[in-house]
């Protein structure tokens, strides 16, 4: 298992008015893909923006493994490929510490190879499910030798020619539909994904870009057909990675419950399968102003400039989840500021992040006087405007990145100061978001 380095708690204050102009590090699904498809195709790429987080670094080193060149420099990375079909034997155990995306991709892409490739990762991605990626490689004709329970560590051996299948996700999920897609790269013919719901589309997206040959068709019960033809050649592309969604959100919910705040988020990805959140906070209220969008590295991309608002609660129907999924705990955080109840559903799969989000969430807004109820797959928070009576508690983090950046986003509007047991894993996603939130105004020590 990855090694843990000791906590590094952090304690977040009611602040004066957040004020200026931030740009987020670049998205995180898109950097991993960047990543792989760059160390796959022939040729050079280049890649600008890429997040330099923990979890894409475990990716970068991955593709190294494999046979790539990966190099940084110049605020650029620049690939040199195998070229699809050429993975080497990456010989030691890949470790992927606490990233699922880097980890479930890999095991796509890497899997259907004629030789053995070992995963690991740290104590949270040990705990996660694997099995909803190995089934359907174990259809390809793969071979899993994994820990109970199909966790990490585990390992995968391909077949001599894997087979091309038809796949139905049997949940929402854009890390399985990417690692089935990644591994048709490797089949001869054609693979097919079928996906009643839509999830993230930057693996189709980017795969086309690079040369593959993948159709998406609707069918008029409404499901998605990918299909991707496999063993075609791949060729190195130039990359310009837009700022994470994800990490706006921390940025804008902050900005909407400090009061007087006015900031503006600069190259904020905005595909449609990513701005569920933004959807929600402008029901409840939110004064978000969408400027100057425009279309860039393929896609969608625009400024956002926030104001503190006065939230009101919101019904979030479950059909939105995927387009918000990595988005609850901070929404949750803005619930606890609004005026009524805000009721969260369809949140089954937050039970499986990083930590079990849902548990982690309602845990945290308990131990700072929200008062909020959990189901099996939904969460309900009753507000208090102007977070009144909110704050003074201890929040256990969990190794979850997300959880930490949620409650220190808390702190810096309730009545009392919010702790977080350990700030250390903030680094998978987002490395600068401290010294950011600071040079905005944030009180966080
Ligand atoms: C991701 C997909 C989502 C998301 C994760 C990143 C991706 O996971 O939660 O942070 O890059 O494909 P699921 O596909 O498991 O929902």
């Amino acid at each position: 298992m990855t090694d843990q380095p000791s906590p590094q708690p952090a304690t977040a204050r009611r602040s004066q008015a957040l004020k200026g102009s931030v740009r987020v590090p670049g998205d995180k699904s898109i950097s991993h893909r960047a990543l792989l498809l760059g160390g796959l195709a022939a040729g050079t790429t280049r890649i600008s923006g890429l997040l330099e987080g923990d979890d894409v670094l475990r990716t970068a080193a991955a593709m190294r493994a494999f046979g790539a060149s990966v190099e940084a420099g110049n605020g650029e990375w620049v690939l040199r490929g195998v070229g699809n079909g050429c993975l080497l034997d990456p010989r030691e155990p890949l470790d992927f510490g606490n990233s699922g995306t880097g980890a479930r991709l890999v095991m796509g892409l890497a899997g259907v190879y004629d030789m053995p490739t070992a995963f690991k990762g740290d104590a949270s991605l040990s705990k996660r499910p694997m099995g909803r990626v190995l089934d359907p490689l174990r259809l390809m004709g793969v071979q899993v030798e994994a820990t109970p329970g199909d966790r990490l560590p585990l390992t995968l051996r391909g077949p001599k020619t894997a087979a091309p299948i038809t796949y139905r996700v049997p949940v929402p999920s854009a890390q399985v539909k990417s690692g089935v897609l990644l591994a048709g790269l490797n089949a001869p013919g054609v693979t097919t994904v079928i996906e009643a719901v839509p999830t993230r589309d930057h693996t189709e997206k980017m795969l086309r870009a690079f040369g593959a040959s993948l159709e998406v068709e609707t069918d008029a019960a409404g499901l998605r057909h990918i299909r991707i033809g496999g063993q075609g050649r791949l060729i190195g592309q130039a990359i310009a990675v837009p700022g994470d969604p994800s990490s706006a959100a921390f940025v804008v919910v902050s900005a909407l419950l400090v009061p007087g705040s006015d900031v503006l988020v600069e190259n904020v990805m905005m595909n449609p399968t990513r701005t569920g959140l933004i959807d929600t906070l402008r029901e409840m209220g939110a004064s978000i102003e969408v400027l100057n969008g425009r279309v860039a590295g393929g896609e969608d991309v625009a400024d956002l400039r926030v104001r503190s608002s006065e939230l009101r609660g919101v019904t979030v129907p479950p059909e939105r989840a995927p387009s918000m999924i990595d988005e609850y705990p901070v929404l949750a955080v803005a619930a606890a500021f609004a005026e009524g109840e805000t009721l969260m559903q369809g949140l089954e799969e937050l039970r499986i992040k990083e930590s079990d989000r849902l548990a982690a969430v309602a845990a945290g807004l308990k131990a700072n006087g929200a008062d909020c109820e959990e189901g099996k797959d939904w969460l309900l928070v009753r507000g208090s405007p102007e977070g009144r009576g909110l704050g003074g508690g201890t929040v256990e983090t969990s190794l979850d990145h997300r959880i930490a950046m949620s409650f220190l986003v808390m702190g810096l509007a309730a009545e009392q100061a919010v702790t977080v047991d350990d700030t250390g894993m903030i680094a998978t996603s987002f490395p600068q978001f401290v010294d950011l939130m600071r040079g905005l105004g944030a009180e966080i020590r």
